[in-house]
């Protein structure tokens, strides 16, 4: 095999709770991760001569420490050799939007490339390497609905499916991670994710009392992504929150053309996504 392509899916957070801050200076908190599959980057890598990286946003060109250089980088140091390949990088997943596409594109790169230069590592790892990438890098291994803890790589996958159209708006604001986690003072979650997702039934019953802990501190900063969740809100929508941390907002709707009058309530400049359920 000389030639990968692979999807690089999205995530969403429903629920997220920092629960308390460690002496590593990361968090512990508690999320339910849930792929978006309609909404991808598509990662292409090909055996070469020596090592190139193509973009198609011209930005990302030049960020010699991107997410897919340094998962290569990894690779590389842990096989103890060079892996000399040509990488190509369609993005359509919007940066840090909470979205998780670097970290989504870090793990496609660590599952293609053990895989195409037969580097043998083992899942734990390539576990182990995608936590030194970032926090989310672990759940996008797999990509399927999970509860993640600890820093977000203790995963509990979950048989769950949202059966709504979810709708995703960005306004385009960037929110620094590292930034929203040094605002928030941690709190226990007030949830218990295992009873929460373990049905349809019981996220029903439950959903009024998922949070996302980074919401509060966005929504003071940047009022416009508060108004988005109002918009969902004032649609009816079963359930809207913000993802990670921060800006794009989802809603879940039963009707597909709820995005029609979103669009309508919301400046048209923003990103409007929709995903439908697996039929
Ligand atoms: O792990 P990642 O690189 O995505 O994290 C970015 C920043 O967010 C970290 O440097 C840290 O400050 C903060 N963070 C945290 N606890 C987590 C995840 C991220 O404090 N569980």
């Amino acid at each position: 095999m000389k030639y990968i392509e692979i999807k690089a899916p999205a995530k969403i957070n429903i629920g997220l709770n920092i629960v308390e801050k460690r002496t590593d200076g990361f968090h512990n908190l508690e999320t339910f991760f849930y792929p978006i599959n309609d909404l991808y980057d598509t990662l292409t890598f090909e055996l070469c001569s020596g090592f190139e990286f193509h973009c198609d946003q011209s930005e990302l060109n030049n960020v010699t420490d991107n997410l897919v250089v340094k998962a290569i980088r990894i690779l590389e140091k842990n096989a103890g050799r060079i892996l000399p390949v040509k990488i190509n990088l369609t993005k359509r997943i919007p940066t840090g939007a909470g979205l998780g596409g670097g970290s989504s594109d870090a793990a496609a790169t660590l599952i293609s490339l053990n895989e195409l230069f037969r580097l043998n590592f083992s899942n734990e790892q390539l576990t182990e390497f995608a936590l030194q990438l970032g926090s989310d890098v672990p759940f996008f291994l797999k990509a399927k609905p999970a509860i993640g803890r600890a820093r977000g790589e203790n995963l509990t996958h979950i048989d769950f499916e949202i059966p709504y159209h979810i709708v995703l708006v960005n306004s385009g604001i960037h929110v620094s991670t590292k930034q929203a986690f040094s605002e928030i003072h941690p709190t226990p979650s007030q949830i218990d994710y295992d009873e929460v997702f373990q049905s349809i039934d019981s996220f029903r019953q439950k959903k009024h009392l998922i949070v996302n802990d980074f919401e509060n501190y966005v929504f003071l900063k940047h009022p416009e992504v508060k108004s988005i969740k109002e918009a969902f809100k004032d649609l009816n929508a079963e359930f809207t929150l913000m993802s990670g941390s921060g800006s794009t907002v989802y809603g879940f709707f039963k009707d597909e053309n709820k995005i029609e009058e979103l669009k309508r309530l919301l400046p048209d400049k923003y990103l409007y996504i929709a995903s439908s359920p697996t039929p």
